[in-house]
C-alpha cells in the first residue's frame, strides 16, 4: 500500500519535469502582483498603463471583445475618468450599427473591437485566465496555490522570453521564446524598451510593460476580482463567528448533564 503511494507521488511530481524535457511547457517565473492574495487588489495606475501598452502596442493584432469599455471608468478597474472612457471609446475601430445600416463611432455602451485576419493574434479577454494551467503537476494548480502563480505569471513570461534567434517553418517566421510551450511563436517581440512613454514617468522597460500589461489583461479576464475577495473574506467571518456561536450554545446546552457522566 505506502509502496503503491510512494510510486504514484512519484510519478505525479515527475510528470512536470517529462513535459519540460519534451518542451511542452516553457520556463514561467513568478511576479508579485497587487491582486494577488486574499487582499491583494488591482494597482489602478498599474491598470492604465497596461491599458496604454495595450492600445498602443498590441490592439494592433489583438481584440478585446468581450470587454465593455464603459468598465474603464469602474472604481475596481482603471478607474479613469468618464469624458477619457468616451474619447478613448471614439478613437478606437469604429462599429457597424445594424439599425443604422452603417459604421458609426464607439461609445461607452459598445464593446472594444474584435481583431482577426492574416497575422493577427487571438482575441485577448480571457487570455489571463485561459493560459493559467501551465504550472504542475499538471493541472493541478499547486504553484497558483502556493506561491499565486496564474495567468499573468504566463504573460509576463512570454512578453519577456524572446531570446532573439529566428527560423523559418513552411513560410512562416517564428521567434524562440522560452515561455511559449513548443519554445517557437510566430508572433514577433512586441515590446522594446521605451515603446511608450508612460505619463507617470515610470520607466518603461521591457519588463514593466510586460508586467503592466499582464496586469491589465487579469482585469479583463476578471474585472470582478476584488467583490470576490471580499465577498470570500465576509463569508469566512460570518463562519467563524457561527462556529464560534455553535460552541458556546453546544457547551451550554450539555452544562447540566455534564455532572452525569463522571463516574
Ligand atoms: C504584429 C501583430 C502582433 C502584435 C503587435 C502583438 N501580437 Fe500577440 N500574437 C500575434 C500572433 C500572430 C499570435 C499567435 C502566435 C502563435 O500562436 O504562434 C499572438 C499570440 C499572442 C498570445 C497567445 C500566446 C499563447 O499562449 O497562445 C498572447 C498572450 C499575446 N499574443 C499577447 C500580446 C500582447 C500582450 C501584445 C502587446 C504587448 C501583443 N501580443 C502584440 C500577433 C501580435
Amino acid at each position: 500500500m505506502l509502496k503503491a503511494i510512494a510510486i504514484a507521488a512519484i510519478t505525479a511530481l515527475g510528470l512536470p519535469g517529462a513535459a519540460m524535457a519534451a518542451g511542452e511547457v516553457g520556463h514561467i517565473e513568478d511576479v508579485d502582483f497587487s491582486f494577488e492574495g486574499p487582499f491583494g487588489s488591482f494597482d489602478q495606475f498599474q491598470l492604465q498603463r497596461g491599458l496604454q501598452v495595450y492600445t498602443e502596442v498590441c490592439s494592433a493584432c489583438h481584440g478585446l471583445q468581450y470587454v465593455p469599455i464603459r468598465t474603464l471608468a469602474d472604481p475596481s478597474g482603471p478607474g479613469l475618468p468618464e469624458d477619457q472612457v468616451r474619447a478613448y471609446a471614439a478613437e478606437l475601430l469604429p462599429i457597424w450599427d445594424e439599425a443604422l445600416g452603417e459604421e458609426r463611432p464607439r461609445t461607452l455602451t459598445d464593446h472594444f473591437p474584435t481583431v482577426a485576419g492574416d497575422g493577427m493574434g487571438p482575441d485577448l479577454s480571457l487570455m489571463a485566465k485561459a493560459r493559467a494551467g501551465f504550472h504542475g503537476p499538471y493541472g493541478l494548480g499547486i504553484n497558483q496555490l502556493i506561491r499565486g502563480m496564474g495567468g499573468p505569471e504566463y504573460l509576463h513570461a512570454l512578453l519577456t522570453g524572446y531570446t532573439g534567434r529566428d527560423q523559418e517553418q513552411a513560410g512562416t517566421l517564428l521567434h524562440e521564446n522560452t515561455a511559449f510551450p513548443g519554445g517557437w511563436i510566430s508572433m514577433a517581440a512586441p515590446l522594446s524598451d521605451d515603446r511608450v512613454t508612460y505619463e507617470d514617468g515610470t520607466p518603461a522597460t521591457v519588463d514593466q510593460m510586460s508586467m503592466d500589461v499582464a496586469a491589465f489583461l487579469m482585469w479583463t479576464a476578471e474585472p470582478k476580482m476584488m467583490d470576490r475577495k471580499a465577498v470570500g473574506l465576509v463569508s469566512v467571518l460570518v463562519l467563524l463567528l457561527l462556529t464560534v456561536l455553535l460552541y458556546l450554545v453546544n457547551k451550554r446546552l450539555w452544562a447540566p448533564h455534564k455532572d452525569k457522566l463522571k463516574p
